[in-house]
């Protein structure tokens, strides 16, 4: 196949010129929990054979370091039940040309976690928060204990990871009535707080669409009974959240519409499944398979070649607005 990289390949651009800088990386399908819009009650995991090794995950990001990347996000699944994930964080945080190193994780042992995992080079953490009532965290998840994610949240502070951003999925009929109290978390902490719409995925897509609630109507919520909120200047455009500030508040909100308000021009994400595939776009099936070549033993050189064509190929965006939804996979099996 003829390359489409000038040679040698560096930081990727793709074909519509978004520079691609950040991978997120899952290390395990495998949850803790089992969120309702996240994945069905009775959810099987992939065999560990199937799953990269330490060493194959390494070996990966250490190739696309090469390509240009420079932040890593590890994600799952739940990645902090991944063995050996202190080892895997540390020799990703020493990896040259790796400049953020974050972890997206439901904190439910972050209590035990924190302090290692930063110690490791972990530089901050996501932490998934749909709910300030345990019962209701409970259904939400299915099986959860809130109490595990609030020390695992004071954990993460106490261990100085930075900024802290907490995650609330908002679902109709679950936690819609809840935005203005999660919102009121940042009037007196340095958190940011962000409001994710809910997006569709496969078997559970049909959920996810009778469930969104879009980011207007949280907004016109918690404006309505705590003003005006006004927007941050100076963030990063190719953040997915668009963060704002009510009144006197230390902390952010944030909103990540990717329904309302599709963020696509600016992305700079690229992916890597517990399974090995890069997948060019949450929202789109597209894959393209490092794992298998790389254990039928490719040279590293023409494997950083092909990974570099498949990266360019990125697609502008999701597919959403056109009802062309993600099949392949559900968000436990991407890492979000
Ligand atoms: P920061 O590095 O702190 O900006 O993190 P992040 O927002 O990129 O990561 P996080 O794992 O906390 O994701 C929060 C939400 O944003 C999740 O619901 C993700 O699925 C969603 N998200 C992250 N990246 C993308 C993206 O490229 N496209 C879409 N549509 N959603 C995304
Ligand atoms: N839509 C939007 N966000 C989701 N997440 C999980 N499933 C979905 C979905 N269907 C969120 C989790 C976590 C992040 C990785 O993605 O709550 O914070
Ligand atoms: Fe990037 Fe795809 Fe997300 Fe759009 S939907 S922001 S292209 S990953």
């Amino acid at each position: 196949m003829t390359s489409l990289a000038p040679t040698p390949p560096r930081a990727i651009i793709d074909q519509f010129g978004r520079r691609l800088t950040y991978l997120r990386v899952s290390v395990t399908d495998a949850c803790n929990l089992r969120c309702v819009y996240c994945m069905p009650e009775d959810m099987t995991f992939r065999p560990r054979h199937e799953l990269m090794t330490d060493e194959e995950i390494m070996t990966i990001v250490r190739l696309m370091a090469e390509l240009g990347i420079t932040k890593v996000r590890l994600t799952g699944g739940e990645p902090t039940i991944r063995p050996r994930i202190v080892e895997i964080v540390r020799q990703i945080a020493r990896i040259p040309g790796i400049r953020d190193l974050a972890m997206t994780t439901n904190a439910i042992l972050l209590a035990q976690l924190a302090e290692p995992l930063a110690r490791a080079g972990l530089q901050r953490v996501n932490i998934s928060l749909d709910t300030l009532d345990p019962k209701k965290f409970r259904f939400i998840t299915r099986r959860g204990d809130l109490s595990q994610v609030w020390a695992g949240i004071e954990a993460a502070e106490a261990a100085g990871l930075k900024p802290l951003k907490l995650n609330v999925v908002v679902t109709r009929g679950f936690n819609d009535g809840e935005v203005v109290d999660l919102a009121k978390l940042t009037l007196d902490r340095d958190w940011d707080v962000r409001f994710i719409e809910l997006m569709p995925f496969g078997s559970e897509a049909e959920f996810a669409q009778t469930a969104v609630v879009r980011a207007a109507e949280i907004r016109e919520r918690i404006e309505a009974a705590l003003g005006p909120m006004h927007p941050v200047p100076g963030h990063d455009p190719r953040d997915p959240a668009r963060p704002y500030r009510l009144m006197g508040a230390r902390g952010t909100l944030g909103f990540i519409n990717s329904i309302s308000e599709p963020f696509c021009s600016a992305c700079n994400r690229l992916r890597l499944t517990a399974d090995g595939k890069l997948r060019l776009c949450l929202l789109r099936d597209g894959e393209f398979d490092i794992l298998t070549p790389l254990r039928a033993g490719m040279p590293l050189d023409e494997l950083k070649q092909a990974v570099w064509d498949a990266a360019y190929t990125k697609p502008w965006g999701h597919g959403l607005p056109e009802g062309i939804i993600p099949q392949s996979r559900l968000m436990n099996q991407i890492g979000g």
